[in-house]
């Protein structure tokens, strides 16, 4: 049964954090897999997150099963956080915990299915690299429209609506919520609106992949496309993830959200996500959920992760002006700015396949193929070598 299995390629993403652990080189730099890192390059446990944990350990009686929806406390507080404490859409809308935003995802894919099997998921070009596996493995057609204008590195917005318009009633178009990955280039409030009015107009459903709220303008205004589709859309799907913004990566927290048209629904979607759990992995785990429910349940642990999540916003912005300042003293020949204007842990750095390579072949310098940089990487100390290094390669 097994003999016509070949060998897979590495993940382009994950497949880096092996390649740069093996590397013996002192001055390598990591700036592969999206994971946030402090001036050390550590990725410590965020200090809001020990003492939450702490609490659960101290306080957990039980490791019984929970139903299939997860931690309902949990599930609460992820809407309030994305939609706002007092929003009128809380009422219609049904949330779930999952392993992960991955596992948000495959949901979706999985939840689109029953609603419509012949559905096409439409994806930004590009997207997260595993945004078209993933969706393809839960059985979607999956298509992209354009989103990102190369040679200006921002949103192509009026090609993105064109494409569009082909998009049929009973399709979804994912849109990443904030921080778009891999390229930092973002939808203004206004390109917010006319998206939302062009869904009303043509009937598709929004799928909203939101990894990364706090990472870009702050908890707020990063949710104002989720908050603008929920209030004016009859249905919306979302993903959130407790990956980055509670750094509980290997946790697996993440939520799956869905906005129907009225409150009568919510049951009704409630027992459908609860049955599309069941049958891929019964109920996700405990233990992250748990930490963000007591997390978000108590107003100083808020306050201290707010606080935590605003310096670590802040230094990626500094490091975004840092690396474009070391590398204008070095060179003329590329205007690098664009990067301060991009949100989240990527951007492009928009050189092609081969510069890439021998980034790392030659300097030890890691990052996907695409160019894609996690910014999250730079630190103080490896920023001249890095600079120095893009500089040779350009
Ligand atoms: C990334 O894009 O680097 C992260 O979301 C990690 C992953 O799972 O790919």
């Amino acid at each position: 049964m097994f003999e016509s299995l070949q060998a897979l390629p590495a993940d382009p993403i994950l497949g880096l954090s092996v390649a740069y652990q093996k590397d013996s080189n002192p001055s390598k730099v990591d700036l592969g897999v999206g994971v946030y890192k402090t001036e050390t390059g550590a990725t410590p446990i965020m200090k809001a997150v020990a003492l939450a944990q702490r609490h659960r350990i101290d306080t957990e009686t039980t490791k019984t099963y929970i139903s299939s929806a997860g931690d309902a406390g949990f599930n609460d507080k992820i809407a309030k956080l994305v939609f706002g404490e007092d929003s009128p859409v809380l009422a219609r809308q049904c949330t779930v915990s999952t392993p992960g935003g991955t596992g948000a995802l495959r949901m979706a894919g999985e939840f689109i299915k029953r609603c419509n099997p012949g559905a096409t998921l439409w994806v930004t070009n590009p997207t997260w690299a595993n945004h078209n596996a993933l969706f393809q493995a839960a059985g979607l057609v999956v298509k992209s429209f354009s989103y990102f204008d190369k040679a200006n590195s921002c949103v192509d917005f009026d090609a993105m609506m064109a494409d569009l318009q082909a998009v049929p009633k009973g399709d979804v178009v994912l849109l990443h919520a904030c921080c778009h990955n891999p390229s930092g280039a973002d939808l203004n409030q206004a390109q917010w609106q006319a998206f939302a009015q062009l869904a009303k107009d043509k009937g598709f459903t929004p799928l909203l992949d939101m990894a990364y709220q706090g990472f870009g303008e702050g908890l707020e205004a990063d949710a104002y496309g989720p908050r603008l589709l929920a209030e004016t859309l009859p249905e919306l799907l979302l993903t959130t993830s407790g990956s980055k913004n509670f750094g509980l990566y290997r946790e697996r927290v993440g939520a799956f959200t869905l906005v129907g048209d009225s409150s009568a629904k919510v049951d009704i979607l409630s027992s459908v996500l609860q049955n599309v759990a069941r049958c891929i992995y019964s109920m996700p785990p405990a233990h992250g959920a748990a930490i963000i429910d007591i997390i978000l349940g108590s107003e100083e642990l808020t306050a201290l992760w707010q606080d935590e999540l605003a310096e670590m916003r802040g230094r990626i912005h500094e490091l975004r002006a840092l690396l474009v300042e070391k590398l204008h003293a070095r060179q003329d020949k590329k205007d690098f700015s664009f990067i301060t204007r991009q949100y989240g842990m990527f951007s492009f750095l928009g050189i092609d396949k081969e510069q890439v390579h021998r980034l790392k072949d030659e300097f030890s310098v890691y990052m996907v193929d695409s160019s894609r940089m996690n910014v999250a990487g730079i630190n103080h100390n490896n920023v001249d070598y890095l600079a120095d290094a893009i500089t040779k390669v350009l």
